[in-house]
């Protein structure tokens, strides 16, 4: 029997986060930002989910690659733009769409030798300062793009450093606003943080937007909001099961560094679960537990994470009137059988970081698969 862990990853919930994502922003065409392998869903596990979008944005050539392995005739998107001049010829023959952010890919571009002149989207640096254009070099770099017989159609876009914090977007769409005003080409603004708070302010329409993190069920603004509050499903669970129990005394101590100490008589499950499958180490050291559901009963960690295992405490689990032991079905997040949620926000801050970052970290060893619920 192979180890019980096991990702799942829910096709309805990504139709479902893509469609709050279109009713944000009803005007707007929907890219699905499916860069780092879908955030860790696997490209080819999000696509069913997916593929509903208008177009699918991304960083990676071999990424392209397989979204139009999988039949996508759309448009992909660049985010980055292309690395050096041979990218460029996959762009021509994928048709794929590319960011320009600096002069030297405009140089790319003007070198190529192409029949299919490409779409491109100039990025500005209304503020984030990672790239872009400065506003007051923005338009000469259109101006030398719109020269180009290699350009077709010149699209406009920035991204945006605070849409989830209190500094909101407003200078920022006032820089880009200001800029681009009489510059033809479609918009694309708009993360998800941005799409969800602040798709109804004055002056942030957008022909484009791009979310990500909403897609795979998780609020881009944890904790001011939950994903419960923008009505997002968890679009992957991480489950796995107990795999030895643990009868502890007042004294007894939990893992590597003992650093748990059982106050009292309790008992504690050994999970499938470690941080080598992506699950975070921080959980332990940073808090006093990580929420981890055990037959849909909220529980903690207890004890460091180690390589392959964490450890449990089960008397909440007894307490709600369930008998857990080896076998016992426990979720790391997402939903379980119950239909109860933890959400991975819940469990990124235990371990003092986002819920982007644990599901890019979901290791190659654990199996996932999609399914239609
Ligand atoms: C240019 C760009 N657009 C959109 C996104 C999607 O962001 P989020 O996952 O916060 O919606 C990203 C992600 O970092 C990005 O770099």
């Amino acid at each position: 029997m192979p180890r019980p862990i096991q990702a799942t990853i829910h096709t309805a919930a990504l139709r479902h986060n893509l469609a709050r994502a279109r009713a944000a922003t009803p005007d707007a065409r929907v890219w699905a930002v499916v860069k780092a392998n879908a955030y860790g869903h696997g490209i080819e596990r999000v696509y069913e989910g997916l593929r509903g979008a208008d177009g699918f944005a991304l960083l990676d050539l071999a990424e392209a690659e397989r979204v139009r392995a999988l039949g996508w005739r759309g448009p992909v998107l660049l985010l980055e733009g292309v690395f050096e001049p041979r990218d460029l010829e996959l762009c021509s023959r994928l048709g794929l769409w590319h960011v320009v952010h600096c002069d030297e890919q405009i140089d790319m571009l003007a070198a190529h030798k192409t029949q299919t002149p490409h779409r491109v989207f100039l990025k500005m640096n209304s503020g984030m300062n990672r790239l872009g254009f400065m506003p007051g070099r923005y338009r000469a770099a259109w101006t030398r793009l719109n020269a180009l017989p290699q350009v077709d159609e010149i699209s406009l876009m920035t991204h945006f450093s605070d849409a989830d914090g209190p500094r909101g977007i407003a200078h920022q769409v006032q820089v880009f606003a200001d800029t681009t005003r009489d510059l033809p080409g479609e918009r694309s603004l708009s993360n998800s943080a941005a799409t969800l708070r602040h798709a109804a302010s004055a002056g942030v329409r957008a022909d484009w937007v791009r979310p990500g993190i909403l897609l795979y069920g998780s609020a881009p603004d944890f904790p001011e909001h939950d994903a419960a509050h923008w009505g997002l499903q968890p679009a992957m669970t991480l489950s796995s099961r107990i795999i030895g129990v643990q009868q502890l005394q007042a004294g007894d101590t939990v893992g590597y560094g003992s650093n748990f100490t059982a106050t009292q008589p309790m008992r504690i499950g050994v999970v499938a679960c470690g941080y080598a499958d992506g699950y975070p180490r921080h959980a332990s050291t940073l808090s006093a537990g990580a929420p981890v559901l055990v037959e849909g009963i909220r529980t903690r960690t207890v004890g460091r994470v180690s390589m392959d295992m964490i450890t449990v405490d089960l008397e909440p689990v007894f307490a709600a009137g369930k008998a857990p032991g080896v076998g016992s079905a426990v979720t790391l997040w997402g939903r379980a059988a119950d239909g109860q949620v933890l959400a991975i926000d819940e469990v990124a801050k235990a371990a003092g970081t986002i819920g982007y970052e644990l599901m890019c970290a979901l290791a190659q060893r654990v199996p996932a698969q999609a399914d239609e619920g």
